[in-house]
């Protein structure tokens, strides 16, 4: 029996992946830490509530003491990093919680495992940190090229800043002190939880109810989407398979640009509208969705393209994507419309404050 400590799990990818874990290996304890920002929502774990072996402790990644009751009291094997400030916008209009825990509070997570782990000068063989990150400490790609695990990092906004300085520091704990780390840099996700800020999550929702799909500059900026479940599997191998000290790409050969993805929620939601009286009358809306794109101010900064070459993680490790992104889409679209109740909460709180702040800037 490995004993895991997710952080972070509570929001979209870490619930994802604690949901993952726990299907594709009964055997191990899971114990997540999370603060419970804005973006955690523990009704995505309520599925594992009467689980003997699942803990959920909320708290932040950068209390010191807690970290320590957690390492002795769980005597923790391994730790995998999600907990983190991971809207870009919001970063631009206030970068300190980025700082506190993307850089701080991943700091924290190192020195606890360090003093747990190192007691004897070396980690015993099945200790692993695995620090989940970004493809956005690479900066901005032109036309053409691709992200390698060799590209230096040029972060271009606060959050991708902090999320290159984390995985500094990580690093860091590898060279100087053998802590056994592995860092994973992922492109976008998209699928079920993920919170509506994000683009997708956002498009579909909006569409649904008829609202305005404000897309930034001209649409053309290129991402490169993985479905969330295939990101599980690309952390669960490289937990099993990695190398420590090593780090891995991670994406779906998937480029996007922005314009287009947002037409094709568009399609997809009218066309499920004409085949389901019971849809179309929830959300009623005449014409095609499409006629609800606005082109809004432009993010400040905004990286054109991202694509990711995730050969190695292919080639060392035999992972690679399983969802064609025409299946995952549709999913999505289909589990946003399957769990309004789950985005009606969402949407009626402090989110709709941001929202406001964001486009009165
Ligand atoms: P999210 O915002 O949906 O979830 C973040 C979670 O961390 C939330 O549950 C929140 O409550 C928790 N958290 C925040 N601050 C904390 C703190 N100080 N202590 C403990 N918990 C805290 O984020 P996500 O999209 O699921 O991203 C998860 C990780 O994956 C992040 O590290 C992000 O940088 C990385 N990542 C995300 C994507 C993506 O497309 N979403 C792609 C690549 C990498
Ligand atoms: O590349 C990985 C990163 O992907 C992760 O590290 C981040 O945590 C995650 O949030 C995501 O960052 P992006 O900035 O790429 O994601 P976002 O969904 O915010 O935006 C995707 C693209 O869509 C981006 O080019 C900006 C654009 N956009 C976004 C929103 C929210 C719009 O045009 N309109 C919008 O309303």
């Amino acid at each position: 029996m490995r004993r895991i400590l997710i952080t972070g799990g509570a929001g979209f990818i870490g619930s994802n992946f604690v949901l993952h874990m726990r299907s594709a290996h009964p055997e191990d304890r899971i114990i997540v830490l999370d603060k419970l920002t804005y973006a955690g929502n523990l009704d995505n774990l309520k599925s594992l509530s009467n689980d003997p072996n699942y803990r959920f402790i909320r708290g932040d990644i950068g209390d010191f003491n807690l970290l320590e009751d957690i390492f002795t009291g769980e005597d923790i094997d391994i730790v995998v990093n999600f907990a983190a400030e991971s809207h870009v916008d919001r970063s631009i209009l206030g970068p300190k919680a980025f700082i506190e825990t993307n850089i701080l509070g991943t700091f924290a997570l190192l020195e606890a495992a360090r003093k747990s782990w190192l007691k004897d000068g070396k980690a015993p063989e099945d200790k692993k940190f695995l620090h989940v990150s970004t493809d956005e400490v690479y900066g901005s790609l032109g036309e053409t090229g691709f992200f390698v695990e060799t590209t230096p990092y040029s972060p271009n906004s606060p959050y991708a800043a902090s999320k290159a300085s984390s995985d500094h520091l990580v690093r860091a704990y590898h060279h100087t002190y053998g802590l056994p780390v592995l860092t994973t840099n992922c492109s976008n996700n998209y699928g079920p939880f993920q919170f509506p800020e994000k683009l997708i999550p956002l498009m579909i929702i909006n569409a649904l109810k008829g609202k305005p799909l404000p897309v930034y500059g001209d649409g053309k900026n290129v991402r490169d989407w993985l479905y969330v479940g295939d990101h599980c599997t690309a952390i669960d191998t490289v937990l099993s398979k990695g190398r420590p000290g090593e780090t891995y790409n991670v994406g779906g050969r998937n480029e996007w640009k922005n314009i287009d993805i947002v037409s094709l929620v568009c399609d997809i939601i009218d066309e499920k509208a004409a085949g389901d009286k019971k849809l179309a009358g929830s959300y009623p809306f005449n014409g095609k969705r499409k006629s609800l794109i606005e082109f809004v101010k432009d993010r400040p900064g905004h990286d054109r393209r991202y694509a990711i070459d995730c050969g190695r993680i292919e080639r060392e490790l035999g992972w690679s994507p399983k969802f064609t992104f025409e299946k995952g889409i549709r999913d999505t679209v289909e589990w946003y419309i399957n769990n309004r109740p789950w985005w009606e909460g969402i949407i009626s709180g402090e989110y709709l404050e941001y929202y406001k702040l964001q486009y009165s800037r």
